[in-house]
C-alpha cells in the first residue's frame, strides 16, 4: 500500500508512559509491555478502538493481553497483518488514561533482516528506525508520539554481562537461573524509533567529557573484548564533536551518561538511539594498520552526526517520516561543516561534491527520484537516500548561505526554542528561520523541498570593454521527469568572485555596494542579467564557488581551455579551482571519446603543462594537490555526454592517466620521493596529505605496470607501515595480471584473515577492480570462506563493489546484470533492506546506451517475476520497470 504525506493525520491516543520488560533469551525472547494511553486532544473524535502497530510475525502470547488489569476476551480484540485492534468494548467508560498491557514472544537469533530485535556476533542489540519497534512489540509506532521509557532487561549474566538501554541506569542486580537485570530510565520523552537495548559480552573504553554549563558527562564506547585500543580515535572525536555542537550552536549534551556500541551486523551506518548510539562497527574501530586515513575521516564524521542528532532528530523530531530530511538533510550538513572545520575545508567539500554527484544526481535523474521531502512511499527504508540526506544537506547549506552565519544562528536558536520536544515538519524548520530573518524572504526557497530533479543553470558572459562591465546571462531550467513541463523556477545562490587577468582576486560590484572577495548572486527567475561594473578586461568570473547550489552548470560557449587552465592555476576557492581541473581533464577525454576507434589523439601540451604546476606545486595543501589529480569519475564524463557508454569512458579515462603518467614521468616520481614519510605514524592533515599525495603517484605510475613498481607494490603490502599505504599499493596490483597481484592479495589475506574489518578491504578491492573477469572473480569470492551473505558488510563489499565497478561489471553484459539480480533475489529472502540498496543500482538503468538499458530490464523484469517479493525490493523494481 502506498503511503501518502496529505493523508497524516494525527495519533487517536497518545502514550504517557511505557514500562518494558525483555527477558532474553535464544531461542525464544519475551517482551512485556506496559502502555499508558491518553485520548489525543487533538485526535479526530469517533471510533475509540485503540490500533497497535505490530509485524506480523509478532507472537503474542495467550490471556497476555489486558486493558487496565483485565483480560480482553479474544471477541474484543483483533490481530491482524500490521498489528492489533483492541475494540472499543474492551474498554472502560471514561479513557481519559488507560493502561494496556501485553507479552509477546519472538526468536531473536532468526532475524536476519536486522530490524527490531536481533542478535550479531553473540549479542543481543536492536535498530528500530524507521519502523523497526513494531517488530519488538505492540505499539503506536510512529514518531509523533513521544513517551517516556523505562526499560528492565533480564538475561544470563555469564553469556550477557553488560546490559544497556537509553538513559540512566537506576536499579541493577541478580535474578533466578543465573541470570541478572537492570532497569533504565530515558528521562526524555521519545519516539519509539530512538528506542535501543543492547545485551551482550562487551568490554568498554571511557572518558569523560565536561559540558559548557560544568556538567560531566560519562563517555563509553563498547566493543568486543580485544578491540578497546581501536576506540580511540571514535572517542576523541565524540569529544570534539560535543564541544563544537556547544561552540557552533549552543547545543548541549542532557544527560549524564553517552554511549556507543559497536555491532558487526548493521544495515546502516549508525543510529542516534537516544544516549545509546548504536554503530556499524567499520565506524568505529580503527587503528593505523587496519584503517585507511578515509576510515578515520569516516568515523570522525559518523560519531559526529550521530551526536548532532541528539537535538536535530531527538529533543526536535519528525512529525511523520515524509519529514526525514528534516533531521537528516540538517544533521548532514552540522556533520560535514564539522568535519570541514576539522580539516581542510576545501578537500572536504569536494569529496562531499564528488558524492553529491555520483549517487544523488543519478537518483533524481531516475525512476527512484523524489524531493527531499516525498509526497508517497510504499516502503520508508527505501528513503533513507542520497536526496533525504545528501540533497537535504545542500538545501541546508543554501540556507545558511543565503542567511549568512550570524541569521542562520538566529534561525536554528529559535528553531530549538520553539519546538524543543516536538515532532515537527519542514516547513515549521523553514518558518523558524523566515522569523529568525525577517528582513529576507525565504518564500520561493521553499520549493526546493518539494520539487525533483537537478536544475540546470546556463551561463554566458559578454565583456564591454568601453563600459568595462561584464554581463552573466543566465537561465535556469527544471528537467520534471516524465513530463515535458519544466518545474518552477527556484531560488539559486551563486557564490562568485572575480578574478583579474593576472590572476588576483578583485571586487564584485553589481551596484549595491562592493564585495572584497565572495559575492552570493540570488538567481530566481527562468533568465536572469546581472552586470558587474568596474571589470578590467581580460578578468575571469567563479561561479558557484564551494558548490553554493546543487545543479548543473553549463557554459552556452563552452569554457575554453586557456580559462579553466587559468583557473586551476589561480583560482582562491579550493573548490572551484578542483573543478575547473575536473573540466580539463574530463575536455581531454571527450577528445578522446570523439574517436571510435583506439587511435587516441594527441594530448593539448597545455594540459599538460597544467599537471606539471599541480605536480610542481609547493605551496598548495598536498591533500588538494592529490584530489586535484584525480582523474574525473566515469560519472563526471557521462554526465557530459548523451548517454553513458561505460566501457569506452574507462578507457579513455585510463588512457589520460597512462599519458600523463608517461610525459610527466619524472615529475610523479620526485613527488612520490617527496612524500616518502618515515616518520612515525599521526592522523594529522598534513601527514594525511602526504600520504594522499604519495597514493595518487603510485597509481598514476603504477598505471605503467613498469615490474619496478609492481615490485614496490608489493614490497609495500607485505611491510607496509599502514594501512592507508597497503592498501593503495593492493589496489594498484589488483587491475593487473602480475605474479605480485596474486602474491599480495595471497599475503593480505593470510594476514588479516581474522580481522572482519580488514577483510572487508580484501574482498571489496578484488570486487571493484577493472578487469575483465571482474564477475568471475566475484562469483568465487562469494564462494569464499571469509564470504557470507547475511552480513551486509560483505554484501556491499563484493555486490556493492562489483555494481560501482565501471569496467569490470559492465563488461561482462547480460550476464553480469542477470548474476545481480539472483543475488537481489536470493538477498530478499534474508535481508529485504539490504537487497532494495542493491536493486537501486539497477534502477538506474536509464542513464545507459540503449542496448544496456535492454539488458538491465530484462534483468529488473526477472526480478519483478519473482512471487512474495519484499516490499522494499518490490517498490524499486516496480518504479524501475514503470518509468
Ligand atoms: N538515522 C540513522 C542515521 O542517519 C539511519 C538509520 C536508518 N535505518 C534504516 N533502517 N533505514 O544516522
Ligand atoms: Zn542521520
Amino acid at each position: 500500500p502506498v503511503k501518502y504525506l496529505k493523508d497524516y493525520a494525527p495519533p487517536a491516543y497518545l502514550v504517557e508512559s511505557v514500562d518494558l520488560t525483555f527477558e532474553l533469551d535464544d531461542p525464544e525472547t519475551v517482551v512485556k509491555s506496559k502502555l499508558v494511553l491518553a485520548l489525543n486532544p487533538k485526535g479526530t473524535a469517533g471510533d475509540r478502538s485503540i490500533v497497535l502497530d505490530g509485524d506480523k510475525g509478532l507472537e503474542l502470547v495467550e490471556d497476555s493481553l489486558t486493558v487496565d488489569g483485565k483480560v480482553v476476551p479474544s471477541s474484543q480484540f483483533e490481530l491482524t497483518d500490521s498489528g492489533l485492534t483492541v475494540f472499543e468494548s474492551a474498554l472502560p467508560e471514561s479513557s481519559e488514561s488507560l493502561t494496556i498491557e501485553c507479552s509477546v514472544k519472538s526468536n531473536p537469533a532468526a532475524n536476519k533482516a536486522l530490524e527490531g530485535l536481533y542478535k550479531s556476533g553473540g549479542n543481543f542489540c536492536t535498530q528500530c528506525e524507521a519502523e523497526g519497534f513494531r517488530r519488538i512489540t505492540f505499539y503506536p509506532d510512529r514518531p509523533d508520539v513521544m513517551s517516556v521509557f523505562t526499560t528492565t532487561i533480564v538475561a544470563d549474566k555469564e553469556k550477557y554481562p553488560v546490559l544497556l538501554s537509553n538513559g540512566n541506569k537506576v536499579e541493577e542486580g541478580d535474578a533466578e537461573d543465573g541470570k541478572h537485570y537492570a532497569k533504565y530510565v530515558d528521562p526524555h520523552r521519545k519516539p519509539s524509533y530512538l528506542f535501543a537495548l543492547v545485551a551482550g559480552d562487551l568490554v568498554c573504553s571511557e572518558d569523560t567529557f565536561e559540558t559548557m554549563s560544568g556538567r560531566t558527562v560519562d563517555l563509553k564506547i563498547f566493543v568486543r573484548e580485544g578491540d578497546v585500543q581501536k576506540t580511540k580515535h571514535a572517542m576523541e572525536s565524540l569529544k570534539r564533536s560535543m564541544r563544537w555542537d556547544e561552540e557552533t550552536y549552543g547545543r548541549e549534551y542532557d544527560l549524564d551518561i553517552f554511549n556507543v556500541v559497536a555491532v558487526d551486523d548493521f544495515n546502516m551506518g549508525a543510529m542516534e538511539n537516544k544516549s545509546l548510539n548504536i554503530f556499524n562497527s567499520r565506524f568505529v574501530l580503527v587503528s593505523p594498520d587496519t584503517a585507511t586515513d578515509a576510515d578515520y575521516n569516516n568515523v570522525e564524521g559518523i560519531i559526529a552526526h550521530e551526536y548532532f542528532h541528539n537535538w536535530t532528530g531527538n529533543r526536535v523530531t519528525c512529525r511523520d517520516w515524509f519529514q526525514l530530511s528534516l533531521k537528516e538533510g540538517l544533521t548532514v550538513f552540522r556533520d560535514q561543516t564539522f568535519s570541514a572545520d576539522m580539516s581542510s575545508k576545501g578537500v572536504k567539500r569536494i569529496s562531499d561534491v564528488v558524492r553529491l554527484r555520483g549517487a544523488q544526481f543519478p537518483e533524481d535523474a531516475g525512476p527512484m527520484a523524489h524531493p527531499i521531502r516525498p509526497e508517497s512511499f510504499i516502503e520508508i527504508n527505501n528513503f533513507y537516500t542520497q536526496t533525504v540526506y545528501q540533497k537535504g544537506a545542500e538545501v541546508i547549506r543554501m540556507l545558511h548561505t543565503i542567511l549568512g552565519p550570524k541569521g542562520f544562528r538566529k534561525g536554528t536558536d529559535l528553531y530549538f526554542e520553539r519546538h524543543d520536544g516536538q515532532a515537527v515538519t519542514c516547513e515549521d524548520w523553514v518558518q523558524a528561520l523566515q522569523d529568525a530573518n525577517p528582513e529576507i524572504d525565504l518564500t520561493q526557497f521553499r520549493r526546493w523541498y518539494s520539487q525533483i530533479g537537478t536544475p540546470v543553470v546556463s551561463c554566458s558572459t559578454e565583456y564591454d570593454e568601453s563600459e568595462s562591465t561584464l554581463t552573466l546571462n543566465l537561465e535556469q531550467s527544471n528537467p520534471q521527469p516524465d513530463s515535458e513541463e519544466t518545474g518552477e523556477p527556484l531560488l539559486i545562490p551563486i557564490r562568485m568572485g572575480l578574478l583579474d587577468s593576472t590572476g588576483l582576486s578583485i571586487p564584485v560590484d553589481i551596484g549595491d555596494g562592493l564585495v572584497e572577495n565572495d559575492k552570493v548572486l540570488s538567481l530566481t527567475k527562468a533568465k536572469e542579467t546581472f552586470t558587474l561594473k568596474n571589470v578590467p578586461k581580460g578578468s575571469v568570473a567563479s561561479l558557484f564557488r564551494d558548490f553554493s547550489a546543487p545543479i548543473r552548470l553549463e557554459y552556452s560557449d563552452g569554457q575554453s581551455t586557456e580559462e579553466l587552465a587559468f583557473l586551476l592555476a589561480n583560482e582562491t576557492n579550493d573548490f572551484s579551482r578542483w573543478e575547473a581541473g575536473q573540466k580539463l581533464a574530463a575536455n581531454t577525454v571527450l577528445g578522446f571519446l570523439a574517436r571510435d576507434d583506439d587511435e587516441y589523439p594527441e594530448i593539448s601540451d597545455k594540459v599538460v603543462e597544467a599537471y606539471r604546476a599541480v605536480l610542481r606545486d609547493e605551496k598548495t595543501d598536498k591533500a588538494l594537490v592529490a584530489a586535484l589529480l584525480a582523474i574525473p569519475s566515469n560519472r563526471f564524463i557521462a554526465d557530459l555526454m548523451k548517454e553513458n557508454d561505460p566501457i569506452p569512458i574507462f578507457k579513455a579515462r585510463s588512457h589520460l592517466k597512462k599519458t600523463l603518467a608517461k610525459v610527466l614521468k619524472t615529475e610523479f616520481e620526485d613527488v612520490l620521493k617527496a612524500t616518502e614519510d618515515l616518520g612515525e605514524y599521526s592522523i594529522d592533515l598534513k601527514a594525511q596529505g602526504k600520504r594522499a599525495l604519495h597514493n595518487s603517484a603510485l597509481d598514476y605510475l603504477g598505471s605503467l605496470r613498469e615490474p619496478e613498481v609492481m615490485k614496490q607494490c608489493l614490497e609495500t603490502v607485505r611491510e607496509g607501515r599502514n594501512m592507508t599505504e597497503v592498501l593503495a599499493a593492493l589496489n594498484v596490483l589488483a587491475a593487473t595480471d602480475s605474479e605480485e597481484r596474486d602474491l599480495a592479495l595471497a599475503t593480505f589475506y593470510d594476514k588479516w584473515k581474522e580481522n572482519n574489518l580488514v577483510i572487508l578491504k580484501w574482498l571489496g578491492i578484488q570486487a571493484t577492480a577493472p578487469r575483465e573477469d571482474a564477475l568471475q572473480i566475484v562469483k568465487s569470492l562469494m564462494e569464499h570462506e571469509s564470504f557470507d551473505m547475511t552480513v551486509p558488510n560483505k554484501v556491499y563489499a563484493v555486490l556493492g563493489g562489483l555494481s560501482a565497478n565501471d569496467f569490470g561489471y559492465h563488461i561482462g553484459g547480460q550476464e553480469s546484470y542477470d548474476f545481480m539480480a539472483d543475488q537481489i533475489m536470493r538477498l530478499d529472502e534474508l535481508n529485504p533492506q539490504v537487497a532494495s540498496r542493491m536493486a537501486k543500482s539497477l534502477s538506474l538503468w536509464r542513464q545507459y546506451k540503449p542496448e544496456i538499458q535492454e539488458m538491465i530490464c530484462s534483468a529488473l523484469k526477472r526480478i519483478a517475476d519473482k512471487e512474495n517479493l519484499s516490499s522494499d525490493v518490490y517498490e524499486v523494481v516496480s518504479r524501475s520497470l514503470s518509468a
